[in-house]
């Protein structure tokens, strides 16, 4: 891949601008939100969130995808106790407006929160507080769009039900036969377990955690970008029957990642000792990064 310059590397002022944006795009339901909450260009060509997919469509190829892999699943870059892991993420600062945005553990915090509030077991609030720990990607020097964004297969033709999907023109994959048709390198249901998605924070927190956590946990933290799967049903012909049993619970947890920012931030030190419970009943002492 050609070098790249800051902006390709960091098309938006903060990894939450994609969020904001997924928000967008899939609204609370319920009574509509007033249209100047919403951040508005004047050319589509000013617009940071179409720039972050023009990125991350053209080059999250299959190669990518396994390059990632052989990197970052050799696990031999930092080891820390899992709270210091959530201390790392955090130090993850951008350019966006202090005022308005919410750093990393307080997204994180709302989000289990919320998920406890309802009641749910305590694995499940945990899986709300560490679901987006594989941001520290961006600690390790990757672009925003090896990082976060919409995820979805490689290796196999990209569904029209991912956001921009004109971008994919300029992928690679597309005019390669063997990534290019509607199976690519997999076959008819053959399950999401044998597919490569999209490289992210998903995926690698999945790794981080899949002798830990129970399978409805994993499925929630794997997949929970996966907007054309969980939103779309773009990839029905992949999935197979156990797969469509486990995204009930991915469409369970989406609700609390993306409705559930208040503008109060949590109080650390209060919900710390409640957290640090939870990590030692399900995680080992460190976590290898
Ligand atoms: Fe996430
Ligand atoms: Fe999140």
């Amino acid at each position: 891949m050609e070098s790249l310059s800051d902006k390709e590397m960091a098309p938006l002022s903060s990894l939450d601008v994609w969020e904001d944006d997924v928000l967008e795009r899939y609204p609370e339901p319920g009574p509509a939100k007033t249209k100047e909450e919403f951040r508005k260009y004047d050319n589509a060509e000013d617009n940071p969130v179409r720039e972050f997919y023009r990125l991350n469509h053209k080059y999250q190829t299959y190669n990518n995808v396994l390059a990632k892999k052989a990197n970052f699943l050799s696990f031999d870059k930092k080891e820390m106790p899992w709270w210091d892991a959530m201390d790392f993420l955090n130090t993850l600062v951008d350019d966006s407006d202090p005022d308005t945005s919410l750093d990393q553990l307080q997204h994180l915090l709302q989000t289990a929160e919320a998920i406890r509030a309802d009641g749910h077991p305590d694995w499940f609030v945990l899986t709300g507080f560490i679901h987006d720990l594989g941001k520290v990607l961006c600690l390790f020097g990757e672009p925003q769009w090896n990082v976060v964004g919409d995820t979805f297969p490689v290796g196999c033709k990209f569904s029209d039900k991912i956001v921009y999907p004109e971008f994919f023109a300029a992928n690679p994959d597309i005019d390669d036969e063997r990534y290019n048709t509607k199976y690519g390198v997999y076959s008819h249901q053959c399950g999401l377990d044998n597919i490569h998605m999209s490289w992210g924070h998903d995926e690698y927190l999945y790794h981080l955690t899949k002798d830990h956590l129970p399978e409805p946990a994993l499925y929630m933290i794997r997949y929970h970008s996966f907007y054309s799967q969980h939103r779309e049903n773009a990839y029905d012909h992949l999935l197979n029957n156990h797969d469509r049993e486990m995204f009930k619970w991915v469409d369970k947890f989406n609700p609390y990642d993306l409705y559930s920012k208040s503008p109060k931030p949590p109080v650390v030190a209060e919900l710390k000792p409640y957290y640090e419970d939870l990590i030692a009943k399900y995680l080992p002492k460190t976590v290898k990064l």
